[in-house]
């Protein structure tokens, strides 16, 4: 029989509460204007635990439940479904919480879940040739039905894809080709990590192994029309430490920060390691190349992982606060392991994302959340916001939603496909703390402060998640 979830743990109530129902609306009620030109689907996705967890949840490990909102001539329609995989499915039977709820295995999980090849999809969702894929990166893509939204199965790309692939793809615009990675793929405290290059149409061409210089968290990377760009920081991995009751993983910053970068043309063999000093980083905002071969990266840096504790197990040792924008910059034309590190603005930011016709090249403008509902990414706050940053002026600007609204990560949609950069709208799901309700707001993209030009009411929630993609229809 399901058993109640608990009412005091931070990553079941509230914000972060799981939502127990799958269903369709039709013609939302809107305030202010959608644009009639918008015309297309944004995807979110983020844990949804189906049954209560035997253990002490962990946020990562809920089921991944699927949030589509559909917006065409004015008019908006929503759908949400389960990624119902294979754990899913053996608990949707049991009735009940087969798992202890955490990221890795707990002696409280059923036995039957050692099982199953792979069991959560709760991180990212993309389009990319003829699939619609829900990501997390220590399991295989699962690959969902476009328009009903229901659950096909693993996508290994015809039996290619072994092991893992990362939530964090990246999609050439003007290729149309999905680089990927995987990390640990021998298991848990391995070095071995794989490079995956998919076509435009979906299919594996290219799947290659190396070994990092030691095992850790590789949430996200970096593509450039000509370089793959992979950081190694010390948030290490080790199956000893574990089996001993210490973390997992572990804050280890002696070791510095490793970043692989190798040629997409000539992969693995091509690979060149620059060191720095040690953070940390969940999310690039974009990488490119500049005329004189150097390679940068944009992304949002921590001094210290927030969370995560020292190989002793002791609280993460350093300074403690929220993330900021850094701008990388490797010179592949100098023979040493140095590149630099610049702050490109002091507002604490996460979720980063820049309009992706101007993936893998170079990019003005980018776009954040600021402000966390939690301490894992964050600093807690009262509110969750919506930045903007020109990286060519510096210059900032914050939507400010009312306290206790948290804005999720916000996505941009252009406003033609031949707009300039950033000429569009900003959409982001934000829960409305007051009322535990969710909304979907739409900001001008260049002038959020503005507020909402178009605000989408649904009648619940949408529970906190990571990430999601608009697709226009045409
Ligand atoms: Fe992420």
């Amino acid at each position: 029989m399901a058993k109640p979830f608990s009412t005091d743990h931070p990553f079941l109530n509230g914000y972060f509460a799981p939502l127990h129902l799958e269903g369709d609306a039709s013609d939302l009620p809107i305030s202010g204007m959608l644009p009639v030109e918008m015309d297309g689907t944004l995807y979110r996705i983020g844990p949804n635990p189906q049954f209560a967890p035997r253990g002490d949840y962990e946020w990562f490990a809920g089921d991944g439940m699927v949030h589509e909102f559909k917006l065409s001539a004015g008019r908006a329609s929503y759908r949400n479904r389960y990624v119902r995989t294979p754990k899913w499915q053996l608990e949707h039977e049991a009735g009940e919480g087969l798992s202890a709820g955490t990221v890795a295995p707990s002696p409280l999980d059923d036995p039957r879940l050692a099982q199953l090849r792979s069991t959560l999809a709760n991180t990212n969702i993309v389009r990319h040739g003829r699939n619609l894929l829900a990501l997390e990166e220590s399991h295989a893509p699962y690959a969902l039905d476009q328009t009903s939204l229901s659950s096909l199965g693993y996508e290994t790309f015809g039996g290619d894809l072994v092991g893992p692939m990362t939530a964090h793809p990246k999609i050439d615009p003007v290729s149309g080709e999905m680089i990927a990675f995987a990390y640990q793929t021998a298991g848990l405290g391995s070095r071995d990590t794989r490079v995956h290059v998919l076509g435009a149409d979906g299919s594996l061409r290219r799947s290659e192994r190396f070994m990092a210089p030691f095992a850790s968290m590789m949430h996200d990377f970096a593509v450039t029309a000509s370089r793959i760009i992979l950081p190694v920081f010390p948030l290490t991995a080790s199956i000893d430490r574990a089996g001993k009751g210490l973390p997992a993983y572990a804050w280890e910053p002696e070791l510095g920060n490793h970043i692989g970068i190798m040629s997409r043309r000539d992969g693995v063999a091509s690979m060149r390691w620059f060191r720095g000093e040690a953070s940390y980083v969940f999310h690039v905002l974009n990488a490119y190349d500049t005329e004189d071969g150097k390679v940068v990266t944009d992304m949002v840096r921590y001094d210290v992982p927030p969370g995560y504790r020292m190989a002793d197990g002791s609280p993460a040792r350093g300074r403690q606060h929220g993330a900021r924008l850094v701008r990388w910059t490797f010179d592949l034309a100098r023979d040493d392991e140095r590149y630099t590190d610049a702050p490109l603005s002091d507002m604490q930011v996460e979720f980063p994302r820049v309009d992706d016709r101007h993936a893998l090249q170079q990019h003005r403008h980018g776009w954040f959340v600021s402000g966390s509902a939690n301490t894992n990414v964050g600093e807690a706050s009262d509110r969750a916001s919506i930045a903007h940053i020109d990286t060519q002026t510096g210059a900032t600007r914050l939507w400010r939603p009312q306290r206790n609204d948290f804005a999720g990560e916000p996505v941009f949609v252009p406003r033609s496909p031949g707009a300039e950069e950033g000429d569009g709208w900003i959409v982001t799901v934000v829960y409305r703390g007051d009322t535990h309700r969710s909304d979907l707001v739409v900001l001008e993209a260049l002038d959020i402060a503005r507020g909402p030009i178009a605000t989408v009411h649904l009648s619940h929630h949408v529970p906190a998640g990571f990430h999601g993609n608009w697709y226009s229809a045409a």
